[in-house]
């Protein structure tokens, strides 16, 4: 059944007030669940009133006080309808029981090593008690906890109000203690906000105190014996905290902040209104467990969590539809404050980089929605790239295009209005229009229309007038239910470089068809409206060349007419370092593109020369100490093979792709020879290991040189590696070895892969990074290696990260494995699909996303994926989840 946004309608009734008693156990937690409900004010009062549910066992109902006759209601696992509702405030009241311990879904009420937690984001309150389990229904909630005492903590969203001894209950063990906790939450909440908690933890204790004085208690709980790698989780959570008051003027509101990390998560983490629960992976690091990878990622999801208590809690989404209002947006503040913590360019580029890896090829794909969509069946297969990554670029394209002060009023008028309210994208755009008098209504189209706009620009200089042409086109492809497209509202920010490295100069800008003014001297921002503008820069300086859509100004396609020596110019000579990374990977991609080509068309692949000018600009661009180590370090990393494919398109061969990128390393690897060696050597660990953004850099760099340096063949390189894994002080350089060993096929890797392996055995997340390694590799032997590991005892199909880190890694990071010609590779995937989708069909259904690009693939690989995705889709018992996904992508 599909949900549509245009049928939504306000519930018929209300809950004002959730009162619930949770009595703990294992197998059989019974929960009484108190709502106290009335007529929506304006609504139709014969309607029936219909809660929702999923797998609920209900035990008791009772309204206003007395146990509702059987004939009053009609309850099945998954709804509550009660025939003729009071029509004034009334006390709903149920009795269900859940066993956390068999919940493999981790949806709901369960339990991950012992300890008791919920995940209620979309759907899993439901799973708990019936409910109006939907985001424009907020209620204020009380929460008892009652557990035996060997279940130390207990925790809900807001406030301790009470807590103590109580008798044991009935039917329990009577030599086991009990105790009870009541917590409040004052704000009045969506039931996916809801979190419970139990359990023998370790606690991290910290406060912050908000600029209005609120001393507020951070906790961080974590499983014994992992207090020592909390430390940089709270010092993150502190930072956001500090950051969101000074650059969104957003104070936290309660007393009390928590965290919990747990193993078992199907997602990052989740922003339960003052109980964020988290998966483990993004609240634990050490230096000798965790790599600077880790570290900004536990800095950015702590941020993005805190950031919800605004951006998604205090305003949240009147449906799943809006699920961008509060992702997006959210997504955009963590990305800013990473950008203030750390390198500015360097995260955008990173964030690009992530974009186009997850966005552009669900943007192309059969699985293409729009930011907004506007119908689903599982809901929980629209928390993506699109949604997320996606948004979070609307949000950045609507602060380009009305500026930063008018991008600040529109947001402190969205808070102030709606503060407390469930609200859509109109309502945020509407705040935008009215704060800063512009009208979105074209803009808007970027939240309606799937697919990623091309643009095609073609620029002319006319040295004798002092000008220069410059056409833009913009068109975007057809996709699922959307064959044709309106026109959008594109912001291009952009500058002029001149081709002999100086600045170049304009004194104004004009539309060539009007000739009316656009921007004078200082302009540096186009603005699209209409199909195609062609604008006349005058009084041009020097001889110049545009420098186009500078620090991604929006998620399109950017096609020039700019050459390979134009290319370069701005790989040496662009002032946004944005562009001049990417022009690098332009020129890069040329090379690669035809290189695969080459390797398609013959047998005996020949390698075609790598330009020399590129070369020696890189090697300038490496030996520049002005440059930033992580800046230097992106310059350096050739175009993933799916970026390669993503640019071909179609009749995609992953071996001849795969092919060309080795055979372009290796060649580079040459060609800079010395240069690499000796700036490794130069860039030498020295002290104890800090995770700050500079050091991380400065490994960045020396560990993606290595990677380049083992490319051109072991020789020497197979020492400098092996020392570099030796002696590393910390998880980046160790793992950076080992990653470039393996993944560059040295004939030491086999060695160290199994020294690791015994080194971090009992570290789960540690030896999460071993299984993707090696589900990784290109060698033809992976499919056999990625089942015995599945044997092993590290790895196990119940818990999230394991399945992601060796399966997903196979069906993501290794598109020859995964995309085998005889078709093996899809089968595995196929066959892990099908087995996890009976006990987790959240994740079964994330792990099938990985086939949503096989219609780009070459013919004969087409075949072996169809054959596959027809296998899951035609299983008799099949969830809902994993369904909608491959029936899509089959469409
Ligand atoms: N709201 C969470 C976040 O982005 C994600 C939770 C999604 N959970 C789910 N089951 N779909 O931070
Ligand atoms: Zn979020």
């Amino acid at each position: 059944s599909v949900v549509r946004l245009e049928d939504y309608q306000p519930t018929p009734y209300q809950i004002d007030r959730v009162s619930m008693a949770f009595r703990l156990d294992p197998m059989q937690t019974e929960i009484t669940t108190t709502l106290r409900m009335a007529p929506r004010q304006g609504s139709n009062n014969s309607q029936a009133l219909k809660l929702q549910g999923d797998e609920i066992n209900l035990i008791g109902a009772r309204l206003n006080g007395s146990a509702l006759d059987a004939s009053h209601y009609e309850a099945t696992p998954d709804s509550f309808v009660l025939h003729k509702p009071p029509q004034e405030t009334f006390i709903l009241e149920f009795v269900t029981r859940v066993a956390p311990d068999n919940n493999t879904q981790l949806m709901g009420l369960y339990r991950s090593s012992g300890t008791y937690c919920t995940q209620c984001e979309a759907e899993g309150f439901r799973r708990i008690t019936y409910f109006y389990d939907r985001p424009d229904v907020l209620s204020v909630y009380e929460v008892r906890i009652e557990a035996p005492k060997d279940v130390p903590y207990l925790l809900a969203n807001g406030n301790l109000i009470d807590s103590g001894d109580m008798d044991t209950p009935e039917g329990f063990d009577t030599a086991q203690a009990w105790h009870y906790a009541v917590w409040q939450d004052p704000f009045p909440k969506p039931s996916y906000l809801f979190a419970m908690v139990a359990g023998d933890l370790a606690r991290v204790e910290d406060h912050f105190i908000t600029r209005s004085g609120r001393n507020v208690a951070l906790h961080i709980y974590v499983e014994h014996g992992k207090e020592d790698r909390v430390a940089y989780a709270m010092d993150s959570l502190k930072r956001s905290m500090k950051w969101d008051e000074d650059v969104f003027d957003r104070e936290y509101d309660l007393d009390i902040f928590m965290i919990l990390a747990v193993s078992d998560f199907n997602m990052g983490a989740m922003e339960n209104k003052g109980l964020n629960i988290f998966n483990d992976k993004y609240v634990l690091a050490k230096p000798d467990t965790a790599t600077d990878t880790d570290y900004a990622l536990i800095e950015a999801v702590i941020a993005h969590e805190y950031f919800h208590n605004w951006t998604g809690n205090r305003i949240t989404c009147r449906d799943w539809f809006q699920l961008c209002l509060k992702e997006g947006l959210t997504v955009f503040r963590d990305q800013e404050f990473s950008s203030d913590m750390r390198s500015r360019p360097v995260k955008r580029i990173s964030d690009v980089r992530q974009l186009r890896a997850r966005q552009f090829p669900e943007d192309s794909g059969p699985l293409a929605h729009p930011v907004r969509p506007e119908a689903y069946s599982e809901i929980n297969n629209f928390y993506t790239a699109t949604v997320y990554e996606k948004g979070a670029e609307l949000c950045r394209m609507l602060k380009t295009l009305i500026g930063d002060d008018g991008f600040k009023d529109g947001l402190d008028l969205y808070f102030k209005r709606f503060d407390g309210q469930a609200v859509t994208i109109e309502d945020f755009l509407a705040s935008f229009e009215e704060a800063c008098s512009v009208n979105l209504t074209q803009f808007s189209q970027w939240y309606r229309q799937a697919g990623t706009p091309n643009l095609v620009a073609t620029y002319t200089y006319d040295a004798a007038r002092g000008q220069m042409s410059l056409t833009i086109e913009q068109s975007c492809p057809p996709t699922p239910g959307q064959p044709t497209k309106k026109l959008m509202q594109i912001p291009v920010r952009f500058g002029l470089v001149a081709r002999d490295g100086s600045s170049a100069t304009f004194s104004g800008i004009r539309d060539a068809k009007s000739g009316g003014l656009i921007g004078g001297s200082d302009c540096t921002l186009l603005t699209l409206t209409n199909r195609e503008h062609t604008y006349i820069f005058e009084g041009v300086s020097t001889d110049a060349l545009p420098s186009l859509a500078r620090g991604f100004s929006a998620p399109i396609h950017l096609r020039t007419n700019l050459t390979l020596e134009d290319q370069l110019i701005l790989v040496l000579h662009d002032t946004d370092p944005f562009n001049r990374w990417e022009a690098t990977q332009f020129v890069l991609m040329d090379h690669l593109i035809r290189q695969t080509r080459a390797n398609r068309s013959s047998s005996i692949a020949v390698d075609q020369p790598v330009n020399a000018a590129l070369i020696e600009a890189l090697k300038t661009c490496l030996l520049d100490d002005s440059l930033e180590h992580a800046f230097r370090a992106q310059l350096l990393q050739v175009p993933s093979e799916a970026d390669i494919a993503r640019e071909i398109g179609k009749n995609v061969n992953p071996d001849a792709i795969h092919a060309a990128r080795e055979s372009l390393r290796q060649e580079l690897a040459k060609a800079l020879g010395t240069t690499l060696v000796e700036l490794y050597q130069s860039l030498q660990d020295g002290g104890a290991f800090q995770p700050d953004s500079a050091s991380a850099g400065r490994r960045a760099l020396r560990n993606g040189l290595l990677d380049l340096i083992l490319a051109a063949g072991e020789g020497t390189a197979k020492g400098i590696a092996t020392a570099h894994y030796n002696e590393a002080s910390n998880m980046t350089d160790r793992f950076a070895a080992l990653a470039a060993m393996t993944l560059n096929r040295s004939t030491a890797a086999d060695a160290l892969l199994t020294d690791f392996h015994d080194r971090y055995a009992d570290d789960a997340l540690v030896i999460d990074k071993w299984l993707s390694l090696q589900a990784s590799s290109p060698q033809e032997g992976t499919i056999g290696k990625v089942k015995t590991l599945m044997d092993h005892p590290s790895f196990s199909m119940s818990n999230p990260n394991r399945v992601r880190a060796l399966i997903g890694a196979f069906a993501m990071n290794n598109p020859i494995q995964f995309n085998r010609k005889d078709g093996e590779g899809f089968k595995l995937v196929a066959d892990i699909i099908l087995t996890l989708d009976r006990s987790n069909p959240q994740t079964a259904a994330r792990l099938a996303n990985n086939f949503r690009s096989w219609k780009v693939l070459e013919a004969s690989r087409q075949t072996s994926a169809e054959r596959e995705l027809r296998r899951i889709a035609n299983t008799e018992v099949l969830s809902k989840d994993v369904a909608d996904i491959v029936n899509r992508c089959l469409q």
